[in-house]
């Protein structure tokens, strides 16, 4: 089970926007909105610019780079809801003022194929 890592205090990301931190070895953007944290993967899926310097806006980040935008909280492409693209998403919690990431869960392992 992924582990909590403290990556800030309460009060270093300012509202509206986001900051990266490594977790495991990847980058991750921490986002403060409307007074809720949240977190997802900082390098984008287009080509890996990152997306805790780009411009929040209704709930989602533009990259910095060619503008997609990702919604902070669940990663979904905002610019092509339909698409299965999204941006991996980071649980957050707030423990006595630190602010704490686990990485997502590995995907299951696929089940062998049954023979009939
Ligand atoms: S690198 Fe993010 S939109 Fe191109």
């Amino acid at each position: 089970m992924p582990e909590f890592q403290t990556v800030a205090r309460v009060g270093e990301i300012p509202e509206g926007e986001g900051r990266a931190y490594e977790v495991d070895g990847r980058m991750v953007a921490v986002f403060f909105v409307e007074g809720q944290y949240s977190a997802i993967l900082d390098a984008c899926s287009h080509m890996g610019a990152s997306l805790a310097s780009g411009h929040v806006e209704q709930g989602g980040v533009m990259c910095p780079w060619h503008a997609w935008r990702f919604c902070v909280k669940s990663g979904q492409w905002l610019d092509n809801p339909q698409s299965k693209l999204r941006q991996p998403v980071y649980a957050v919690r707030v423990v006595e003022g630190a602010i704490q990431v686990a990485p997502p869960e590995p995907p299951a392992a696929e089940a062998p194929p049954t023979t009939p």
